[in-house]
């Protein structure tokens, strides 16, 4: 097995750092994009693998339509701009979600950029668009029915979580990933999204390894002493 992490990330607070600075929240999802940026290129760096991003929830279609189609915008240019970047990085992207409710230029636009990265080996970017955990499980339970088993389901729904990141402050999973983060360690940090820093990301990876998983086991040292 690889020892490189998958961390997953809740992108969330872009609408208070707008309003935080008298902007329009969409201004807020702008500078989220430039977060994004910086976060795909750091984390290579802390031997981050697999980074999945929620970018966009099945409960975000509530949203006025006005955001919810400036973000459809912003994620299709982000598209346009970014796939060569991470062809030439080596990162490959890969959608995770429904398609069949987003806009068909941008269900388009994600398809190429699959095709066109899918040789990238320094980082799997999994990006969670029109995303319900829960709706993922459903399917997944759908498809394999009485020949479930936690491999199958696991093979359909993801790698298991390592490290939860969710900024902003909240304390709470949103409907996202919730199988694979059965024994994710979770870091919630206060700041912002859009203020997210190649620093922030290090300091989440850093409390990673000061954690001690134990995965229902006990921990080692009294494993020792009890046998001594
Ligand atoms: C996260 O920021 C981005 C999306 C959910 C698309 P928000 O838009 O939720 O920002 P806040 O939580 O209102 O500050
Ligand atoms: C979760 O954030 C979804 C994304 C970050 C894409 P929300 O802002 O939608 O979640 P709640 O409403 O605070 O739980
Ligand atoms: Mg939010």
């Amino acid at each position: 097995m690889s020892d490189l992490l998958h961390a997953a990330i809740i992108m969330d607070g872009n609408g208070r750092w707008a309003r935080e600075r008298g902007l329009p929240r969409i201004a807020g999802h702008h500078e989220g994009a430039s977060a994004v940026r910086r976060v795909i290129e750091a984390a290579p760096d802390f031997g981050i693998g697999t980074l999945t991003l929620y970018a966009f929830s099945e409960d975000n279609w509530t949203r006025p339509e006005r955001e919810v189609s400036a973000l459809m915008k912003l994620l299709g240019r982000y598209l346009v701009q970014e796939t060569k970047r991470c062809m030439e990085t080596g990162v490959r992207l890969q959608a995770i979600g429904r398609r069949d409710r987003l806009p068909a230029p941008l269900v388009s636009l994600l398809e190429e950029s699959e095709r066109k990265t899918a040789a990238g080996t320094r980082l799997h970017l999994r990006l969670a668009l029109d995303y319900s955990s829960r709706s993922a499980i459903l399917d997944a339970a759908r498809r394999l029915s009485a020949s479930a088993t936690e491999e199958s389901f696991s093979k359909l729904l993801g790698p298991d979580v390592d490290l939860l990141i969710r900024t902003s402050g909240e304390q709470r999973l949103s409907d996202f990933l919730l199988w694979e983060c059965a024994y994710a360690e979770l870091v919630f940090t206060p700041r912002m999204w859009p203020s997210f820093t190649r620093e922030d990301l290090a300091a989440c990876v850093e409390e990673f390894y000061r954690r001690e998983r134990r995965f229902g086991g006990i921990r080692p040292v009294e494993d020792v002493l009890r046998s001594a």
